[in-house]
């Protein structure tokens, strides 16, 4: 059995280095009771610091996004190789937050390419803005793995990872994460256009995370729709609650049975 895959988004709540690398101490003494391989993605300054904190405690760093950039002439930008000798192995790409502030498909498809081919591994965030009975939805998903995936080789696809983040759900509380019959019906759906995309070994090994109002509360339940983990926004800040979610995730997938 494959342990689930929990990755801590940290986005800007954490706002100082000291802050960043206390609650990095913090989840790196818990991790390894957890039976979930833990990622955090703090903000970029703080990527070095933490990979330093956590080194060696089993746990990656990721970055929250990266640029691609040809030549030096670019001020301001940070780019994959850059990430990764700062210590980060993983990052994300086509966050919500990032498509709403003008990342399209062709962009994203250009990032993640970019971050493979730099050996990142590369989580690819898809999800629609809103639902409707008519199932508009899976088109937006359709799309969005097409678009983003177009450059990507099969041999790279081991270093993908596909988070399923329903924009109306994001940054809520656990009652309005989704419905689980409806994540597992998402889930199958993701993965029957992955094999599409991809072919029939790379989408089965695929993780599946998903995002959107995940808690310690709702984890356990979430993790029933067949999901490969999680990617956690506010519930990731506080250490506890995080290592709460991977403890949760970590029993779920063992159908109940804690191997400790
Ligand atoms: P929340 O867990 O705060 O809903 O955020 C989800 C998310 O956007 C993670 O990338």
């Amino acid at each position: 059995m494959k342990k689930p895959l929990i990755v801590a988004n940290w986005k800007l709540y954490v706002t100082d280095l000291e802050s960043a690398v206390i609650s990095a101490k913090a989840v790196a003494r818990a991790a390894g009771k957890t039976g979930a391989d833990l990622v955090i993605c703090p903000p970029t300054p703080f990527i070095s610091n933490v990979a330093k904190a956590v080194g060696g405690k089993g746990i990656a760093v990721g970055a929250q996004a990266s640029s691609v950039a040809e030549g030096e002439k670019h001020t301001g930008e940070t780019t994959a190789e850059m990430l990764r000798s700062a210590g980060a192995s993983y990052v994300i790409v086509g966050h919500s937050e990032r498509r709403a502030e003008g990342e399209d498909g062709e962009k994203i498809a250009v990032l993640l390419e970019d971050a493979v081919a730099h050996k990142l591994v590369s989580i690819l965030c898809i999800g629609e803005k809103m639902r409707d009975q008519g199932g508009e939805h899976f088109a937006v998903l359709e799309t969005q793995l097409r678009d983003g995936l177009s450059r990507l080789s099969s041999k790279d696809a081991k270093r993908l990872v596909v988070a399923y983040e329903p924009v109306w759900a994001i940054g809520k509380s656990a009652a309005d994460a989704m419905d689980t019959r409806a994540l597992e019906e998402t889930i199958l759906y993701i993965r029957k256009v992955l094999a599409e995309l991809l072919g029939r070994a790379p989408a089965l090994s695929a993780p599946i995370l998903y995002g959107g109002s995940v808690e310690p509360a709702n984890a356990q339940e979430l993790m029933s729709a067949g999901v490969s983990g999680f990617l956690v926004g506010h519930a990731s800040v506080e250490p506890s609650s995080l290592i709460a979610i991977a403890k949760a995730s970590f029993t779920k997938s063992n159908n109940g049975t804690k191997k400790r």
